[in-house]
C-alpha cells in the first residue's frame, strides 16, 4: 500500500511509523487512521518485525489530536463511527504481538495523548506537550483516552487532566508516569532505537508473552491475573528459545534465538 499521511519504514526486525501531515499537525482523520491500521497489520504480520517504533514527523507535532476539521460537521452516527474507527486501530496497536514504543516529539494532544497511550510505553523530547483538551471543543476523548489515561496516571489526575482540559509539559508528564523518560530531541529516534535494539536481543516469544500477561492481567483480577501469569509462564517451556536460552547461560555463551 502507498501511503500519503504516514511514513513507514522498516529497518531489519525494527519498524517505525511516522504520523506525517505536517500541513494540520499531524492530525488524525479516517484515510490517516486507515493508512496507522494498515501499516501496523504489515508491523504485526511481517515475521521479521520484532518492534514498532511509532513518532510525529516534523519538530513540533507528535499528533495535535483527532482532525477538528473533519470533525465539525460530523453527525452523531459519524462520529460515534469515528471515534469506533480510532479505538480499533488504537487497540490493534495495543494488542499487537511484538512491543510498540511511542516516540513523542512533539504535541501529543487528544487524539495524539491517545495514540502514545496505546503504545507499550512513551519516550518524550524535553518540548513535548500532552493533554486532552477535548471539553474544550464540546466533546469527550473519543480514541481510548477516558480508558487508558485513568489506567496509567490514576482516576483522580485523569479526572483533572480531563476535566480541566490543561496540557502538561514532558517533566509533569513523567512526574505523574505518563512518559517513562525524557530524552534531547535530537537523541529521541536514536534511542527509541537502542531501546528497540536491546528488546529485540531476548526471546520474541518472551516478550510476547510478557506483553499479553501484563494486558490481559491488567484486566482482570489478581488471582485469574496469576493464572493467567502462570499458563504463560509454562508456555513459555514448550519453545526452542526457553530450551536455547537457558542452555546457552549455563554453557556461558550468548543464545541464538530463532522465535519458535
Ligand atoms: N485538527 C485539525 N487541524 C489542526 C489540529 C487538529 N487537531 N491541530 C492543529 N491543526 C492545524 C491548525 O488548524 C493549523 O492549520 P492552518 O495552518 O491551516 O491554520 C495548523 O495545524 C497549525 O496549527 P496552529 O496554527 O494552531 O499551531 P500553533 O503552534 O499556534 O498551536 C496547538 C499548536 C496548540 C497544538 C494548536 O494547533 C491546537 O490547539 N490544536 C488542537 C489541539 C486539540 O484540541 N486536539 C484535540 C482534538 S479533539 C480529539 O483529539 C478527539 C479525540 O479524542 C478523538
Amino acid at each position: 500500500m502507498t501511503y500519503e499521511n504516514i511514513v513507514f519504514n522498516k529497518e531489519a526486525a525494527i519498524a517505525s511509523l511516522y504520523i506525517n501531515r505536517p500541513q494540520a499537525l499531524n492530525a488524525l482523520n479516517k484515510d490517516t487512521l486507515n493508512e496507522i491500521r494498515s501499516a501496523v497489520m504489515t508491523a504485526q504480520t511481517d515475521p521479521e518485525i520484532q518492534v514498532l517504533i511509532i513518532s510525529g514527523t516534523g519538530e513540533k507535532a507528535f499528533v495535535a489530536g483527532a482532525d477538528i476539521a473533519y470533525m465539525q460537521n460530523l453527525t452523531p452516527v459519524e462520529g460515534r463511527a469515528f471515534g469506533a474507527l480510532g479505538q480499533e486501530v488504537f487497540r490493534s496497536i495495543e494488542t499487537m504481538e511484538k512491543p510498540v514504543i511511542a516516540a513523542v516529539n512533539g504535541f501529543a494532544l487528544g487524539g495524539g495523548c491517545e495514540l502514545a497511550m496505546c503504545c507499550d510505553f512513551r519516550i518524550a523530547v524535553p518540548q513535548a506537550v500532552f493533554g486532552q483538551p477535548e471539553v474544550g471543543l464540546g466533546i469527550i476523548p473519543g480514541f481510548g483516552g477516558t480508558q487508558r489515561l485513568p489506567r496509567l496516571v490514576g482516576a483522580g489526575m485523569a479526572k483533572q487532566l480531563i476535566y480541566t482540559g490543561a496540557n502538561i509539559d514532558a517533566q509533569e508528564a513523567l512526574r505523574i508516569g505518563l512518559v517513562n523518560q525524557v530524552v534531547p530531541a535530537a537523541t529521541l529516534i536514536d534511542y527509541s532505537f537502542t531501546l528497540a535494539q536491546k528488546i529485540i536481543r531476548h526471546a520474541p516469544q518472551a516478550v510476547r508473552y510478557a506483553k499479553l500477561a501484563i494486558n490481559e492481567g491488567m484486566q482482570t483480577d489478581i488471582d485469574r491475573a496469576m493464572t493467567l501469569e502462570a499458563d504463560l509462564f509454562g508456555l513459555c517451556f514448550s519453545t526452542h528459545d526457553q530450551t536455547e536460552g537457558m542452555t546457552a547461560f549455563l554453557e556461558k555463551r550468548s543464545p541464538n534465538y530463532t522465535g519458535q
